[in-house]
This record gives structure tokens, C-alpha cells and sequence, in this order.
């Protein structure tokens, strides 16, 4: 029996490859997500003419990304991050569609379950920073018709003034700096906090050097995340971010969002600081989250 051997090259690549996956994927939506990467990659290779160095340099990034990654460190999201492949996922999959819902953004490696559940108006600091600025931070939640939501549970963490998370640092409470609030009749929620500042993504990793070797800066603007939640509503993941940081324009992460911009003003209320146990001076910031019904 004579084997018929097939030739594959420059002429008959990527198709002979499409059309082997094409043929033997059975889920259409994996066949097509396949097929697509498969082209944009071969697309890629043939654009820049990759050389074997080039590609095996590429396969020991990967291989770095991938060593790096343990339970609380996820390489390869921050890779997605700092590409601006997490923005792009979460504009395709929360585009608000001209409605006035607010806007999402990156959830980020940081999220940890169990934060504590606190009484509306807590302070959600358990550490102070020397450096942080006391904080209030209030508003709405209502729904796309200006209705207040009841019982809508909001998520909220941040990094301290010194620029980390609470598992990031193991001198910090388990836990700073995070809380889960759940809204009354009112709708309203209000919190205190240390105004959240700029800092850096982690930078001692693979993605750490590819942003040096692209000179790219690593800093994210200050930000407060939050997902909030309510029966009957889309899950908003979200960012409030300081108004004037210096990084509002080069987000390391590609994930701000002219409409998520809070306003922090200094505070002379008194009768606020008295109601929130904070001790003045202080400065507040009234943002309000509106939630698209789910459908
Ligand atoms: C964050 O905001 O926590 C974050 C987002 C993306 C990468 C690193 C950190
Ligand atoms: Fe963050």
C-alpha cells in the first residue's frame, strides 16, 4: 500500500489547518472560535515573518507567564489585562447599548470572596495608611427608571494608599479595605474608606518585563471596584475612579471610563462626620449606580 503523504507550506497554510479543525470540530461555537484564532495567529506569524528565535522566545514568555500563576497570583489574567484584551471582553460582553445603566469595567485580579457584611454607613477601614486621606463615599442605586433598588447587595475593595490589597500585604487585616453592604428602602448607600490612590500592577513577573521592554509605565489611576447585585438585575462590575489622578489618561490596564469618574470635595459637614464616625477633615464623593433589568 502507498501512502499519499500530504505537503504542507507556505502555499497551503493556515488552510490545510482550518480545514482539518474545521471538518472535525463538532461544537459550532468552538469550530468557530478555533478557526478564527488559527487564522489571526498563522495571520500574525506571516505579518511580522516570525523567526524561530522570535517564536521561542514567545514560548518561554508563556511558559514564565505560566509558572508565575499560583492561588492568589493569576499571570496570565494580568497578561489579558495589560493587553487590553479584559477591556475589550467586557465592552463586548456589558456594551450598554446608548441605555443610561453605568458602565463596567475590568473585575481585576484582586476580588476575593467573604468580605465582611457591614451595616450601611461602616467604615470599611481596618488598617489606617499614614498617608490616606479619610473618606465618604455615597449615592443611589436605582434602576433605568430612577426607581430606588431595595436589597441590592454592593461588593466593594480597593488597595490601600500604599498601593496594595489586603493578600497582597501580610502585615494588613484579612480583608481591609473591603465590605458587602446591602441597600434599605432608600436605595441608598454610604460607606467610609481612605480615598483610593494610583498604583502600580504587580511588576516582579514576565508581564512586569514585557512592560518595561515596551516602556510602558505600570499604573493604574485610583480606584474604588465594586459589583453589585439585585434580583431582577444585570450584575454591574465597576470602578469609581479619583477624579484628577494623574493616570486617568494612561490606565496600565486600558479599563477607565469617562462616566465612572468620581468627584472627591473636601467636607465641612460636620453633622456627616458625626452620622459616619469619621473625624474631619474628610472629603466625600457622591456617585449613583444605575442597573439594567436582566432580561
Ligand atoms: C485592579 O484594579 O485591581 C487590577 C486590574 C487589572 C490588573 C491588575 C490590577
Ligand atoms: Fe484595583
Amino acid at each position: 500500500m502507498t501512502v499519499k503523504v500530504k505537503d504542507f507550506g507556505l502555499n497551503n497554510l493556515p488552510d490545510a489547518v482550518l480545514e482539518e479543525y474545521g471538518d472535525k470540530t463538532k461544537d459550532p461555537r468552538f469550530r468557530k472560535v478555533m478557526l478564527s484564532l488559527i487564522t489571526h495567529l498563522h495571520a500574525f506569524a506571516k505579518d511580522v515573518e516570525l523567526t524561530e528565535e522570535e517564536w521561542f522566545a514567545g514560548i518561554q514568555f508563556l511558559t514564565a507567564v505560566g509558572q508565575k500563576c499560583d492561588d492568589v497570583r493569576q499571570e496570565f489574567i494580568l497578561l489579558s489585562d495589560t493587553l487590553g484584551l479584559s477591556s475589550l471582553v467586557d465592552s463586548i460582553n456589558h456594551d450598554s447599548a446608548g441605555g443610561s445603566a453605568t458602565e463596567s469595567t475590568v473585575l481585576g485580579p484582586f476580588y476575593a470572596e467573604g468580605a465582611p457584611e457591614l451595616p450601611m454607613g461602616a467604615n470599611i477601614v481596618q488598617q489606617a495608611t499614614e498617608k490616606g486621606i479619610r473618606a465618604v463615599v455615597m449615592g443611589d442605586i436605582s434602576n433605568e427608571q430612577g426607581q430606588p433598588i431595595v436589597g441590592a447587595t454592593l461588593d466593594v475593595w480597593q488597595s490601600s494608599s500604599d498601593g496594595f490589597y489586603h493578600m497582597q500585604d501580610e502585615n494588613m487585616p484579612d480583608h481591609n479595605l473591603t465590605g458587602r453592604f446591602v441597600t434599605g428602602e432608600d436605595g441608598k448607600y454610604y460607606f467610609a474608606t481612605e480615598k483610593p490612590a494610583a498604583y502600580p500592577v504587580p511588576t516582579d513577573g514576565p508581564v512586569g518585563d514585557m512592560l518595561r521592554a515596551c516602556g510602558r509605565h505600570p499604573m493604574r489611576p485610583g480606584h474604588l471596584h465594586f459589583i453589585i447585585t439585585a434580583p431582577g438585575y444585570k450584575r454591574l462590575c465597576t470602578h469609581i475612579f479619583t477624579n484628577e489622578d494623574e493616570y486617568l489618561d494612561s490606565d496600565a490596564v486600558f479599563a477607565t471610563k469617562t462616566s465612572l469618574v468620581g468627584e472627591y470635595k473636601d467636607c465641612n459637614d460636620e453633622a456627616l462626620a458625626k452620622e459616619m464616625n469619621v473625624e474631619m477633615p474628610f472629603e466625600k464623593v457622591v456617585y449613583n449606580f444605575i442597573l439594567a433589568e436582566s432580561k
